[in-house]
């Protein structure tokens, strides 16, 4: 309920580190009103599995429970918390494959306890509805079929995401390759580390810390560095004694990569409007012992046109995006956005391109990333910047990453479906004067 009411985020559950665990269950305790046994590492993994599955499917768990409700009213006027109860436990029926008779157990419970008895009553009546329906293999899937509209209203449904993004994403890659990206989508999100070569730690030391913590694994098929991890940032290809401004740079993960590159020589001055991540980003510099190269300044791109003093070797932006690459680790992100933040998006990318491409010096690189895979705030970002930027021009990044991620534009792109990696784009340009 914070995820869908509050704007809280579904990982959060996992950090256990940073007692976020114990804060969610506090707000369980506050909200709900009854005390949570303190969850061991095996049943925090349930729940974030949990609250990242019935995020995900949501608009899937939402049309079973609908077809099973006594008429639509029913369905639109649930108070939202038993709603919630609904569908964790036709989540867990449907998609976890959990024993009914536990599931039915617990959410009837759970619901008696969180609400009232006929709450309770309710969840009993629809969960056992279901359990024979799946039994029965006959659980109520809509038909693929008629205009185009309805075709895709059908596969939001069945694939879990807003009308919108399944129209765009057929009418940029196809039916069938739309349906592999929602597939991919759905799928549990898979995190990369980075072996800290800049500190003596290579990924042979990583992967054997990661095989004494029994932590499954894969070896990066691109990247010497990564234990799966997503590619593109390497375009920038900092050397030692380079100055480099990175645009929107919190909270910090390519500041820091790029940071490791330099072996103490050079800067990097980091640039985010956003204080508080900023912060977080001056606090892990300073853990990796690259503080005395990364300055940092909390100030809006926008605002640093043309200053003189504040000229560098090597400019990144990376853009406040849709993050429509990244939506299997972002559970909550398709219901988060709207096509008409498209427009607003792509006018932001605009400005901030404009911005850091004064910052660049004359024989300097710009790059300009995205964590999405829509041409609209890809390639066409950069079409319109070349028009309005004669000064400027592609460079391939053909030299800097594998030739599967290279565009026939020159540009990396990476691609969920192709790659099995998140979706990513970057171009690099050229500044002549
Ligand atoms: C995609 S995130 C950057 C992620 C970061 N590069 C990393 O690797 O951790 C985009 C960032 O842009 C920042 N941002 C958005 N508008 C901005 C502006 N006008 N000026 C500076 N930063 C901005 C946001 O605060 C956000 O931290």
């Amino acid at each position: 309920m914070r995820i869908e009411l509050g704007g809280a985020f579904a990982d959060l559950l996992n950090e256990q580190g940073k007692g976020s665990g114990d804060n969610e269950m506090g707000y369980v305790e506050r909200t709900i009103g009854f005390r949570t046994r303190k969850l061991d590492d095996r049943d925090l993994r349930l729940v974030t599995e949990i609250v990242g599955g019935t995020t995900r499917w949501r608009r899937y768990l939402d049309h079973l429970i609908l077809s099973l409700c006594h008429d639509e009213s029913t369905f639109r006027n649930m108070e939202p918390l038993l709603l919630q109860i609904l569908r964790i436990g036709f989540y867990e029926i449907v998609k976890l494959e959990m024993p009914a008779y536990a599931v039915v157990d617990e959410n009837v419970k759970l619901a008696k306890a969180a609400l009232r008895l006929g709450a309770g009553n309710m969840v009993n009546a629809l969960l056992r509805k279901l359990v024979v329906l799946k039994e029965s293999n006959s659980l109520p899937v809509p038909k693929v079929g008629g205009d185009n509209r309805q075709q895709a209203r059908a596969l939001a449904i069945i694939h879990s995401h807003p009308v919108w993004m399944v129209r765009r994403w057929i009418s940029y890659i196809g039916y069938e390759e739309a349906i592999k990206l929602m597939t991919w989508n759905n799928t549990d999100p898979c995190f990369s580390i980075r072996a800290n070569i800049g500190k003596g730690f290579t990924r042979a030391d990583l992967v054997t810390e990661l095989e004494t913590l029994k932590v499954p694994y894969e070896l990066s098929e691109h990247l010497d560095d990564f234990v799966r991890i997503r590619t593109g940032m390497q375009i920038v290809d900092p050397k030692p004694g380079e100055s480099i401004i990175d645009c929107c740079a919190a909270p910090g993960g390519k500041t820091l990569f790029m940071a490791s590159c330099l072996n103490g020589q050079g800067s990097i001055c980091a640039i985010d409007i956003n204080k508080g991540r900023l912060r977080i980003l001056e606090e892990t510099a300073k853990k990796h012992e690259v503080d005395h190269i990364v300055t940092t300044l909390n100030a809006d791109l926008c605002a640093l046109v043309n200053d003189d003093d504040m000229k560098a070797d090597k400019v990144l932006l990376d853009a406040p995006c849709s993050g429509l690459g990244v939506l299997s680790k972002r559970a909550y992100l398709r219901w988060n956005r709207r096509s008409e933040d498209m427009e607003q998006l792509t006018n932001l990318q605009d400005a901030l391109l404009d911005s850091a491409s004064t910052l660049v010096k004359p024989g300097g690189v710009l790059v300009y990333s995205t964590c999405s895979i829509d041409p609209q705030e890809n390639e066409e970002r950069i079409a319109a910047f070349l028009l309005r930027h004669q000064e400027y021009r592609v460079d391939s990044v053909d030299k800097y990453v594998s030739s599967s991620f290279v565009t026939v534009g020159g540009f990396y792109s990476s691609n969920p479906v192709k790659h099995s990696l998140d979706g990513a784009f970057a171009a690099r340009l050229l500044r002549s004067s």
